[in-house]
């Protein structure tokens, strides 16, 4: 192990050479254009993954292609098997100008790394990658098997990954899956995250006259779409931060005490968290704490809203329609699909007569929530601890990665969330970073890991 140690300390400054390759392929995979990126980069982490020691494939989808990235020969496994999860995929950098530094030309600037990926997810699973490269290349033995799979589809929804889990639902049978996407809230606070906020999308269109009209001419007799649209949306939800769907909080599961303890030790201060976000105030459902509301209690959101004329100047008119993308957070035991449902039967019901709706149901994922006390948990904690030199929390995150639910239906495993990304990374956002402490820790936290996993 020391052995192990020594190598990841002495080729730091390789690795961050490699991790800044990486996130130079501008892989976005929401964007068309960006086919042969992908495509480029998923070959650049197959041939990386051999050159590290790894058996790889290169797995072709209808999508973009799926890596599996092996310790073993494909049928001799006799050891406990393992899954590390990523993505080579990033999300769109645009809006470019907001960026100080080029989204794919990677950037050092003190202990952060910059660029579109870098922490979503790039250096997060490379960390993995790393720690595994130690023990192949200095001979030391590894307690388990490995399978990296890494995919190029999470930000537009895992479209192929299920298939492509069901199909190999033999070779990818494992102990546990490990998942480092998540956060912590600071270096001094590894953590392992136990349960994830699911997701259920709709589209809301309103439609009026069947053209815009002349608000001069036609305003006073005619409902305004974008009006109703408004009005319809702003009765979602009270004053308390309560979202007034009917039977919308049925079947959330409160806080456990343990629970509770535990978001307790989380260090929040509300000042500074008022203005790193930039807010006057902090708004959520009343009677639960910020920590809460943001990762144990669902939350209804506008994501976008389009309505008439956004140019320049004014143009007196009644739009034709006006629509809204709305996202749902869900908690255990919340389901995807009830929840659609009971949004679109409320807002028919209370949608004014004089314009027409359309609901229209979007992607969902389920809530995620295991057990932070099993005996695999308390191994990657003790991981944490040996890795970062400090005591671990427990964590409940406000994101989703729905394809965990599918881990566990289809191969039967738990995901062991071990994220390395820093509340101030930006991920989704302009001057978006990694942590080269992330980086150094995440290594290191790789590398104990499979000794502490293969102990149970
Ligand atoms: N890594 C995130 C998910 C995440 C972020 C989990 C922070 C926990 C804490 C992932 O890449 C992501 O962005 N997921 C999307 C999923 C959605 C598009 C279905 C999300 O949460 O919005
Ligand atoms: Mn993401």
């Amino acid at each position: 192990m020391q052995q192990v140690l020594k190598y990841l300390e002495q080729n730091q400054t390789r690795f961050i050479g490699e991790l800044c390759d990486y996130v130079r392929f501008p892989s976005v995979s929401a964007q068309p254009q960006h086919k042969g990126d992908l495509a480029a980069c998923a070959n650049w982490l197959h041939q990386h993954c051999q050159s590290v020691g790894l058996r790889s494939r290169l797995c072709p989808t209808e999508g973009n292609p799926i890596i599996l990235a092996r310790t073993f020969q494909q049928a001799s496994r006799s050891r406990p098997h393992f899954l590390v999860y990523g993505q080579y995929d990033v999300l769109p950098a645009e809006p470019f100008e907001l960026w100080q530094s080029p989204p794919f030309e990677p950037r050092i600037a003190g202990r952060s790394l910059f660029g579109r990926g870098a922490c979503d997810n790039k250096g997060q699973h490379f960390a993995h990658l790393k720690a595994v490269e130690g023990y192949l290349k200095t001979g030391t033995e590894l307690p388990c098997e490995l399978t990296f799979l890494i995919e190029g589809e999470e930000e537009v929804g895992c479209t192929h990954l299920g298939a492509f889990l069901k199909s190999n639902r033999e070779e990818l049978k494992c102990e546990a899956i490990v998942i480092s996407d998540t956060g912590i809230p600071s270096l001094k606070h590894p953590a392992l995250t136990y349960s994830l906020r699911g997701i259920a999308a709709i589209e809301v269109e309103v439609r009026g006259p069947s053209r815009d009209l002349h608000s001069g001419i036609y305003g006073g007799s005619v409902e305004n779409p974008a009006m109703a649209l408004c009005q319809l949306l702003g009765k979602l939800r009270d004053k308390n931060g309560r979202i007034t769907i009917p039977g919308f909080y049925d079947d959330v599961v409160p806080l456990t005490s343990y629970e509770r303890k535990q978001l307790a030790r989380l260090p929040f201060n509300e000042k500074e968290h008022r203005d790193f976000l930039g807010v006057p105030k902090l708004f959520g459902e009343k009677g639960y704490p910020p920590v809460e509301q943001r990762s144990a209690r669902p939350t209804l959101e506008i994501n976008g809203l389009t309505s008439g004329y956004q140019g320049d100047g004014s143009k007196t008119i009644i739009p034709a329609w006006a629509r809204a993308k709305i996202t749902m957070r869900l908690v255990p035991n919340q389901k995807p699909a009830r929840i659609i449902k009971l949004a679109q039967q409320h807002l028919k019901r209370i949608c004014p007569p004089a314009v027409r709706l359309e609901v229209k149901p979007g992607h969902g994922g389920e809530p995620y929530l295991v057990s932070p006390t099993s005996r695999k948990a308390q191994a990657a904690l003790r991981a944490l601890k040996t890795a970062f030199g400090c005591e671990p929390v427990l964590l409940r995150e406000g994101g989703s990665i729905p394809i965990v639910t599918d881990f566990k239906k289809i191969l039967g495993a738990d995901a062991l969330m071990l994220g390395l990304a820093l509340p101030d990374d930006n991920p989704h956002s302009p001057n978006e970073k990694f942590s080269l402490d992330c980086f150094e820790k995440g290594m290191r936290m790789g590398a104990w890991l499979w000794q502490e996993l293969a102990q149970n």
